[in-house]
């Protein structure tokens, strides 16, 4: 095997492949002068790194065994520790081999899709790795996540969530746009990485050879993935730098408190290292934020001396601008407080940490096949989690996790590994692409872990209640429409039902509003005037007919005065989401306009039309006019 002539390397296989092997050895050896002068010709044609790569990073000694073991096999495993290389560097050793580029047939030059479970580190890897390449985002390295697309013709590595890779398996099952995929985080074992897994294998069987797919990540079962694939896996020993572990046991409530103590404590006694703490969901991260910042200025006002702190919240929600903030340099002497969701558990680097904080929860989504309700319940989190979490502290320097939770509950509380999402979440959507790819079973497809036939079953009922399918499981015309939707099944059969009906465009704006995280700003409680004017403020929107006209309503008006920040924070509101929902709005604007047969435009641009009349009448007379569209639709 490749692996076996590298000193601490490991690689296995169901399968024995060593004579294959050896000679795969003798005749990469035989081609390395020839593909070393295709890099540099590749290498040429780079502009000037704005960054440069560690250089003792663990992937870069495998890197022959890399390409060696994926011209020899159509799919692979890598597994390599956390921060070994695995994102950001074997997409740029396959780009960058000649000897790799000699086996597709094509001449447009390779093309790799690789996959992340979350919009953050899309974005973050695509703009790591195109600076690492000094070239312009969106060139040679590119992103695309749901809603937004910086990619174009001479893409070679485009980074992309799971979710989007999936939606262009829709349009093409084999995937022609591509020579290899690379899905990266498998251990999340996020929904659309499951269904990936089974849709990759048939496409890489149906491409002949034209297609490879390597599977990566930090934390696997090996085992299960070498099997379901038939494929070898190859381990890449080492990691960057050491992660010390401290167990800090602390009550359940009491968690986003003692992360922000915890915290402020490593900002007052250590050394220089940025600190990156993991709660679990937005509003834990902006209430951290503001008890931090609460209690460093007290610290400041007391007369102690502190050192600059810039305090900042990484959650999946925010726009991608002020994701940046927490990614750019900080001046020297300045230390970095990053309260973040899981988003940052894997994939991401934040350059410089030194420490995490880990509360030992996270948010996850649940369904309940009963109800058909989804929610998103705090658990706790895995070990695989907890490893992810505290790695992140030893990706730039040695680092320090502290644990929120006792070593005991470490190894007899949490789940060895996360329960993957397809066991746990609703199927709708995804039983819909399926059925608009040509998969009529979807109760016997080949999963790697066959969710439960019931939940299988009910998500295809639903399908059938909203009239994607007909009674014999057949995709209807208007099924096919509502799947080009990026949407929840329901919400496109909203969207465009509401076109027929007259009311598309507040039907536009309440699925962007539920599209985009929670509106509401809630203070802390221990803040009881600040909360009880926050209630009493935002009930003033609140419509009798549900928190569905509650939302439109909300959105026009901060419409109405001209979508300003200023009157969100006099609200009570969230600026971000609502600027999120309102760009939201508009890339569905497009997509419906593009599946709908009646047309959009005409009736949002009368929608606006009836807006500006109404505006002006108030304007003039002095009164509110209750939207004659809102009745009509509450009517509905
Ligand atoms: N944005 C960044 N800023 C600074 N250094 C970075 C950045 N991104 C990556 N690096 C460096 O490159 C190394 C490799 O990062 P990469 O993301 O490829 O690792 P990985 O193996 O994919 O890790 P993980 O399993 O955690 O996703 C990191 O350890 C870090 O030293
Ligand atoms: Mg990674």
């Amino acid at each position: 095997m490749p692996g076996d002539t590298k000193p601490n390397g490991k690689t296995s296989n169901g399968r024995s492949k060593r004579s294959r092997s050896r000679s795969r050895s003798k005749s990469s050896a035989q081609k390395s002068d020839k593909e070393a002068a295709g890099e540099q010709k590749v290498a040429s044609t780079r502009g000037a790194p704005r960054v440069q790569a560690p250089e003792d990073l663990p992937v870069l000694a495998y890197r022959e065994n890399i390409i060696d073991m994926l011209v020899e096999n159509r799919i692979i495993v890598v597994v390599g520790e956390t921060g070994s290389g695995k994102t950001t560097q074997i997409p740029q050793y396959l780009l960058d081999s000649e000897r790799f580029q000699c086996l597709f047939e094509n001449k447009r030059g390779l093309r790799v899709a690789i996959t992340q479970p979350r919009r953050v580190a899309a974005v973050a890897m695509a703009r790591r790795v195109s600076d690492e390449r000094g070239t312009r985002l969106g060139d040679v390295v590119g992103y695309c996540i749901r809603f937004e697309d910086k990619s174009g013709a001479s893409t070679r590595l485009r980074y992309m969530t799971d979710g989007c890779l999936l939606r262009e398996c829709l349009g093409d099952p084999n995937l022609a746009n591509y020579d290899v995929v690379i899905l990266d985080e498998a251990h999340e074992r996020s929904l659309h990485t499951d269904v990936l897994f089974a849709l990759m294998k048939r496409a890489v069987k149906s491409r002949n050879g034209q297609l490879r797919m390597l599977v990566t990540s930090a934390t696997l079962d090996t085992g299960a993935f070498s099997e379901y694939f038939d494929c070898p896996v190859l381990e890449v020993p080492g990691r960057s730098f050491t992660v010390d572990l401290h167990y800090h046991p602390v009550s359940k409530t009491q968690r986003v408190e003692a992360a922000v103590n915890v915290a402020l404590n490593l900002h007052v006694r250590e050394g220089p290292g940025h600190i990156l703490v993991f709660l679990t969901g937005m509003e834990e991260c902006e209430q951290a934020v503001n008890l931090a910042n609460t209690k460093l200025q007290n610290m400041v006002e007391s007369g102690k001396e502190v050192s600059d702190c810039l305090i900042v919240p990484l959650y999946g929600m925010m726009q991608s601008d002020d994701q940046r903030n927490v990614f750019e340099e900080v001046p020297e002497g300045c230390r970095k407080l990053v309260f973040s969701t899981n988003i940052a558990e894997t994939s991401l680097t934040v350059a410089g940490v030194g420490f995490v904080v880990d509360c030992g929860y996270c948010k996850q989504k649940f369904f309940n096949p009963t109800t058909g309700m989804e929610s998103l319940q705090v658990t706790e989190v895995s070990q695989v989690q907890a490893k992810q979490r505290a790695g992140r502290a030893g990706r730039t320097q040695h680092g320090k996790c502290f644990r929120l939770y006792s070593e005991e509950t470490f190894h007899r509380s949490l789940l060895k590994i996360t329960v993957p999402e397809i066991l746990r979440s609703n199927l709708a959507s995804v039983s819909l692409q399926m059925k608009a790819m040509g998969i009529e079973d979807v109760v016997n497809f080949d999963f790697m872990e066959p969710p439960d036939c019931v939940r299988l079953v009910k998500s295809l009922r639903l399908l059938f209640l909203i009239g994607a399918l007909d009674a014999d499981g057949k995709l209807t015309s208007l099924g096919e429409r509502i799947s080009q939707l990026p949407l929840e099944p329901q919400y496109g059969r909203v969207l465009l039902s509401a076109v027929d009906l007259g009311c598309v465009s507040e039907a536009l704006t309440l699925v962007s509003m539920l599209s985009s995280e929670g509106i509401w700003f809630r203070p802390s409680r221990q803040n009881a005037d600040q909360w009880e004017e926050a209630q009493a403020t935002q009930e003033r929107f609140v419509h009798r007919l549900g928190d569905h006209l509650t939302l439109i309503r909300v959105y026009n008006m901060w419409e109405e005065e001209g979508c300003s920040p200023e009157w969100c924070k006099a609200n009570f509101l969230h600026f971000r989401a609502l600027r999120q929902a309102r760009d939201i709005r508009g890339q569905l604007y497009e997509q419906l306009e593009k599946v709908s047969e009646a047309s959009v435009r005409k009736a949002v641009q009368k929608r606006e039309r009836d807006d500006r009349d109404r505006r002006r009448d108030r304007d003039r007379g002095g009164f509110v006019m209750q939207s004659r569209f809102l009745g009509e639709l509450a009517l509905r």
